[in-house]
């Protein structure tokens, strides 16, 4: 199933959103663009996808990727169903996956879904006749949200490429910095991993960025870059992920962003968080003109908006 934008200027065509390896880099531009257009849309709303729902299936807890796909679908006119927990689902009956998603596409037009595993967006896709959308497959991929950066940096910086733009925190388990390297390996940057040495980047996906060009450079302190770089992405230490919670223990507090850990940053550092945070970034950064990580909810909408209306128009 291949579907049109709908926008004239891009020839993108869809049909799911499974992994951000699965996108070209002239899609991912056709999709930023068509968020740009989304903003008035936002604003005034539309009935552009009337008539079509979407199915919300969420197993992990969420509160901005299960809302904000929510609020992108009514702000097109569209309606939507769903849960928010395996609890509520038959799933806590013993029902499969493949099961699940063969009965939920009987009711909408498109589903949202995220879950514990990796490859289960993947899994799901393959047994669906209608477009799905992974908001989150384990530690692998969180495509949208990488989407939703890019297009902050986008919006922020004006630019993406010729950036030198550090990731930091647990690279081992988090799954936005996965999607979000792969993303920005197709662009012209220069990227900066900084974690604990038992949190680095998972050795596949600095070597498959590498093959595609990227460059890399990996640190376990801030300090030694935070005057070079303009783009700071920081991540929560992902509590729920670790097989042995000692080890979480050792590793929780690794960071923590302070005003006194951005004297040397440029004036126009922007600083990032797909959020929740927990303790990595102190609130006195929050009212500094590098934090973005309140804005990236709003970009996020726009973003959405952009992939509902490319999947189902
Ligand atoms: C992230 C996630 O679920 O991976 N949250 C989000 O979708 N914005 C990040 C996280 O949970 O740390």
């Amino acid at each position: 199933m291949i579907r049109e934008i709908g926008e004239s200027d891009s020839d993108l065509k869809i049909d799911d959103v499974i992994s951000i390896r699965d996108f070209t880099r002239e899609q991912i531009e056709g999709l930023l663009r068509l968020a740009d257009k989304m903003e008035s849309v936002f604003h005034s709303g539309s009935d552009v996808l009337r008539g079509k729902i979407l199915a919300t299936l969420f197993m992990e807890p969420s509160t901005r990727t299960r809302l904000s796909f929510t609020t992108a679908m009514y702000k097109l006119g569209g309606n939507v169903i769903g849960f928010d927990s395996p609890e509520m689902s038959s799933m806590a009956k013993g029902e499969n996956l493949s099961d699940t998603i063969r009965v939920v596409e009987n009711y909408c037009d498109v589903i949202v879904l995220r879950h514990r595993l990796e490859g289960a967006a993947r899994l799901a896709a393959e047994y669906c006749r209608i477009p799905i959308i992974n908001a989150g497959s384990g530690a692998e991929e969180h495509p949208t949200q990488a989407l939703l950066d890019l297009y902050t940096i986008k919006r922020e910086l004006g630019k993406i490429d010729g950036l030198k733009i550090a990731l930091l925190g647990d690279l081992k388990y988090g799954r936005t910095v996965h999607s979000l390297s792969y993303a920005l390996a197709l662009f012209d940057t220069s990227l900066v991993f900084i974690s604990p040495k038992e949190l680095r980047m998972r050795r596949e996906v600095t070597l498959d960025i590498k093959s595609m060009g990227a460059k890399v450079e990996e640190f376990n302190d801030l300090q030694e870059v935070i005057q070079d770089i303009d783009v700071l992405y920081v991540t929560r230490i992902q509590r729920e992920r670790f097989p042995d919670p000692t080890e979480y223990e050792k590793l929780k507090g690794s960071y923590r962003i302070s005003l006194d850990t951005l004297k040397n940053a440029k004036p126009s550092l922007i600083i990032m968080h797909p959020l929740p945070r927990v303790d990595e970034i102190a609130p006195e950064v929050d009212g500094t003109q590098h934090a973005k990580y309140f804005k990236q909810p709003y970009y996020g909408v726009l973003v959405r908006m952009a992939i509902l209306k490319a999947l189902l128009t």
